[in-house]
């Protein structure tokens, strides 16, 4: 069964939305698999934005991220990665759909609720970066 990995950013924990946006996830029919709450670290930051590091606007994202503890979670379903970033919406929550979770929630490009893995490869490096494999219920 497919995985992937989501994190309830700064803003999501802050809003109190965690519960909302979890909910849009279970009522899609996904499985939660694995969760916790941690407060991200400059370098796990650099390792799971590696891809972006050198963008101008990386160390402002890396201090919004760290700002505060985030959820990180593992959910679980048929088609879960790209079902999970359709129901997300575009990465710029300006430009993003009312009905979706960035376009309902979010504010801006950087500050967009939750990140969810690109594809199948990346999904199995970031569910390792985050969780020992006894800690996924899958
Ligand atoms: P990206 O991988 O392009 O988007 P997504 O989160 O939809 O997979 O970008 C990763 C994160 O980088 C994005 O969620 C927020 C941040 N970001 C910015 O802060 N400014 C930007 O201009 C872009 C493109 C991304």
């Amino acid at each position: 069964m497919e995985k992937t990995l989501i994190i309830l950013k700064p803003d999501c924990m802050e809003k109190r939305l965690a519960g909302a946006v979890l909910d849009r996830f279970q009522k899609a029919g996904f499985d939660i698999v694995a969760a916790k709450l941690t407060r991200l670290s400059p370098a796990l930051l650099a390792e799971h934005y590696a891809h972006i590091a050198d963008k101008p606007f990386f160390p402002a994202l890396a201090k919004f991220m760290g700002s505060r503890p985030v959820l990180v979670a593992v959910l679980q379903g048929e088609g879960v990665i790209a079902k999970v970033r359709e129901l997300l919406g575009p990465t710029d929550s300006s430009k993003a759909p009312k009905g979706t979770i960035r376009g309902d929630y979010g504010t801006d490009v950087s500050v967009n609720i939750c990140h969810a893995s690109d594809g199948p490869e990346s999904a199995a490096a970031e569910i390792a970066r985050f969780f020992k494999p006894d800690e996924v219920f899958a």
